[in-house]
């Protein structure tokens, strides 16, 4: 196999994890009311077997959407896991008017009796066919292919969409993700971290048996999202009082080593260095994002010799740097 081929395998074979029914509904639950109304678009989906597409044409006229559309990448087939072999891709627009309430009486043949259209083009999100569709949604959900999420997040942000999708935490450390982050245009989804995939045959990773079916586990994966959400707006209860032992000082610039969210001082007014996951409990009337560690050239902080966070000579994880904001009692 050329080189090109193996890298293209090995992409696919990484973004191909299938989003199950009940973490869908898990999260957009707490959307309801942001859909009334709302053109959906599923534009990494094949309207045959996304649980994407099913959540929302199940649920069409309880939400009260305008249209649903999905688009799936090179796949005419309707095999769970696409190989991404076909010229062109599927796609659905569906408008609700073949029944006047959510009752389904029989969903399969639905997906069999329908008949799909065909994209001219491949399905490639980034395609004009697939832009074009896109602006023509109010709301975008879906898992996108992992390796692609800075440019998929890029491209919602840019067409100015409204979107709930799953991404891999650790894409809060790539610097065009985390700006979004920073400047408010991006936050984390409700639920906390950690969900279960349909994967293909033979997949080794980490695994759970889920109803006895073989599932991947992915720790990291989570919701990413531009809706607000009432965590958002949830305060951080803070207890710890600062002390120099217990917060040091880092080498390099002038910030405090906070190991643990839960201990972020209560009384300390200077930028301070939080684990990642701090965005996981993130209220924006709370903390100013000031920057992160490990990309100097972010900060408005000026670094002494190297943007890792440093005590005592020791390397620290990357930190998101933060600052209570002045209004905060
Ligand atoms: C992580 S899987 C998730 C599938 C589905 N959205 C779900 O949640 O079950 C990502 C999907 O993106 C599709 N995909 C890969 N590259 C794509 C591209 N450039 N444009 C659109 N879709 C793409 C793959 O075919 C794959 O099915």
């Amino acid at each position: 196999m050329a080189n090109k081929d193996l890298h293209n395998a090995k992409r696919v074979k990484n973004d191909e994890f299938y989003t199950q029914l009940s973490d869908i509904e898990k999260e957009l639950k707490y959307y309801r009311k942001h859909f009334r109304g709302k053109v959906i678009l599923c534009n990494c989906d094949d309207p045959r077997v996304s649980k994407f597409f099913y959540f929302f044409y199940s649920s069409f006229h309880s939400l009260g959407l305008k249209r649903l559309i999905a688009t799936c990448y090179k796949n005419l087939n309707p095999d769970l896991f696409s190989q991404n072999l076909d010229e062109q891709a599927v796609y659905c627009i569906y408008d609700g008017t073949d029944r006047a309430n959510d009752v389904i009486t029989d969903y399969d043949a639905f997906i069999k009796q329908n008949e799909w259209g065909v994209l001219t083009g491949d399905g490639d999100f980034r395609s004009p066919e697939s832009i074009e569709l896109l602006k023509q949604a109010d709301i975008v959900c879906t898992n996108p292919p992992f390796s692609l999420f800075r440019e998929y997040v890029a491209q919602l942000i840019k067409y100015e969409k409204k979107f709930l999708i799953i991404g891999n935490q650790n894409a809060i450390t790539y610097k065009d993700v985390f700006t979004f982050i920073k400047e408010n245009e991006l936050w984390l989804g409700i639920n906390p971290s950690g969900m279960c995939f349909n994967v293909p045959k033979g997949y080794t990773k980490t695994t759970k048996i889920v109803n006895g079916v073989v599932m991947g586990w992915i720790g990291s994966a989570c919701w990413f999202t531009n809706i607000d959400n009432k965590k958002r707006h949830e305060e951080i209860i803070l207890y710890k009082n600062y002390n120099e032992k217990e917060f040091p000082k880092y080498d390099n610039f002038d910030a405090i080593e906070i190991s643990k969210v839960s201990e972020i001082p209560q009384d300390y007014g200077g930028v301070m260095g939080v684990p990642i996951t701090f965005l996981d409990k993130y209220n924006p009337a709370q903390f100013e994002i000031i920057g992160i560690t490990n990309h100097g050239d972010m900060l408005g902080i000026p670094f002494t010799n190297n943007c890792f966070s440093e005590v005592k000579g020791k390397r620290k994880y990357v930190r998101i740097l933060i600052k209570r904001k002045q209004n905060e009692n």
